[in-house]
């Protein structure tokens, strides 16, 4: 036990290291002369992460005024660390305390707190985790799907498909919901999972719970975190509006803040969390083979309407669908400022409901949809002055709110461990206590203080009238956080005071 206190001890000053260091990050503006960026498979460009349907910017790639070699170097040593005799991982260790309060207070200790507050408990996890909350509340309502008129489901078969590290139980899971007219609310009703069809009143019904919440939060964060929201949707956003716009374009002036820094710090994320004894392979269940395999195939799979709470809830069957829907309603409520600013912003230089015929803006929408798996939607042939402007919301939607709520927004529910287990062993016992300290450590780090979207960024407008739309924006932002404030915050609550403005670490 000596040896992993001091090695507990070494990572966690590394981690309060990190987190006081980071200071948010002051954006320029776009360097004169335009930097192209030509992506190339990840196996190419980090062969320690060998995914080949990834494309990213090669560090040789990265635009100089992202460049911060200090973290570079900094990375380069911790990925080293990861599998040294210093690694913060040390097999055989017990597991952690059976009380889950104590748990968080061993792992989250003196430090660490003096730099962020510790985890709230969700009402749901009070008791055996309320999955029927849980399917309208909080970070896992994005998996509510219609099955048919009573029944909605989260279906995460797929988890299944790939290679687990010994000892665990397979996570592929489909849970069940049922409407409750009177209370307006869903409940879980049966889970297909490895323990068969379980029931609420079945003796397994616990432990079926545990897996489906397990499956949901190894998604969220490899799948809809890393992968979609990531390398998916963000780098390629931030690689098409480099290459395709000239430093005085409007539209890259909108976009610039939100996608400013993203190869440097894609580039160091990567490798941190993904290479062999990184994050994502110490802490999930998936061995490193098994991860990667995910990464590549769900990788093919993202669907950039997700970034449109509208259409998504829509495609998905929740919106008027006779349950109450607060997170569905918080989101379109961000959402709703985002495309009037957009629309606010665009009027200025594209008259309402004119054409969209500038070249640049045509290259943009190529090249976004060539770099994007399955494409954005908006193309040159079908781009329209609304489609435009939705899509231009969509984008900032997805590096702001997306990808908070997929992020450090998951710091109130991924820690609690007894109700949403980080890997669900076969003998039932608690993760050792190297495998939460290093959840605990990853989560605490996307909590670093960054960019706030409730900045001024109006040294970027070309004109007043573009420098009047982003104070508009900024002041709805301000209005919505007002009546928000006006009511008591509950942990599900996604407020625009807690976005970033893009997804750099
Ligand atoms: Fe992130």
């Amino acid at each position: 036990m000596l040896r992993w206190y001091l090695r507990r001890g070494f990572w966690n000053v590394i981690g309060w290291g990190k987190f006081k260091m980071n200071k948010p990050l002051e954006i320029p503006l776009p360097p004169v002369e335009r930097h192209l960026i030509e992506p190339k498979p990840m196996i190419e460009v980090i062969p320690e992460v060998p995914l080949k349907n990834v494309m990213v910017c090669a560090r040789a790639d990265i635009p100089r005024e992202e460049r911060v070699p200090r973290n570079t170097a900094f990375y380069r040593l911790q990925v080293w660390l990861y599998t040294s005799f210093l690694s913060p991982m040390q097999p055989g260790l017990p597991q952690i305390d059976a009380d889950p309060q104590a748990a968080v207070d061993q792992a989250f200790t003196r430090l660490h707190r003096k730099q962020f507050r510790p985890p709230e408990l969700p009402a749901e996890y009070l008791g055996i985790a309320d999955l029927g909350s849980l399917a309208v509340r909080g970070p896992f309502a994005c998996y509510t799907t219609r099955v048919d008129d009573d029944t909605w489901e989260w279906d995460l078969r797929i988890l299944d498909d790939y290679e687990y590290h010994p000892g665990l139980l397979t996570l592929g899971s489909r849970v069940f919901f049922g409407v409750d007219p009177l209370r307006r609310s869903l409940e879980a009703r049966r889970i297909e999972c490895v323990l068969g069809s379980i029931e609420p009143t079945d003796s397994e019904w616990e432990q079926a719970v545990k897996i489906a919440l397990c499956a949901a939060s190894t998604h969220v964060s490899l799948v809809r975190h890393f992968n979609w929201v990531h390398l998916a949707g963000g780098a390629q956003l931030a690689i098409a509006t480099r290459n395709a716009f000239s430093p005085n374009h409007p539209l890259c002036r909108l976009l610039w803040p939100y996608i400013f820094a993203t190869q440097q710090s894609n580039d160091i994320v990567t490798r941190g969390q993904m290479a062999r004894g990184g994050d994502f392979e110490s802490i999930f269940s998936f061995t490193f083979k098994g991860m990667c395999q995910l990464f590549d195939e769900s990788h093919l799979a993202y669907p950039h309407l997700v970034n449109d709470p509208e259409v998504d809830g829509d495609a998905r069957g929740v919106r008027d669908a006779g349950f109450d829907t607060p997170t569905q309603d918080n989101l379109e409520a961000l959402f709703d400022v985002f495309h009037r600013f957009v629309c606010n912003y665009l009027e200025i230089y594209y008259p309402r409901n004119s054409a969209i015929e500038d070249a640049e803006t045509l290259g943009w929408l190529a090249q976004l949809n060539t770099l994007v798996p399955n494409g954005v939607g908006v193309t040159p042939d079908n781009v329209t002055w609304t489609g435009l402007a939705r899509l231009l919301a969509r984008q900032l939607y997805l590096v702001t709110v997306q990808h908070e709520i997929l992020g450090s927004y998951m710091w109130d529910y991924q820690l609690w461990t007894h109700r949403q287990p980080a890997r669900v062993y076969s003998d039932l016992r608690r993760e050792p206590l190297d495998v939460y300290q290093r959840l605990v450590n990853a989560n605490f780090n996307l909590n670093v203080h960054r960019r706030e979207l409730m900045s001024d960024f109006t040294y970027l407008a070309l004109d007043d009238s573009a420098k009047a739309a982003m104070e508009r924006f900024q002041a709805e932002l301000g209005e919505l956080q007002a009546e928000m404030d006006s009511k008591p915050r509950p942990v599900w609550r996604l407020d625009p005071r807690a976005l970033e403005v893009n997804i750099n670490a």
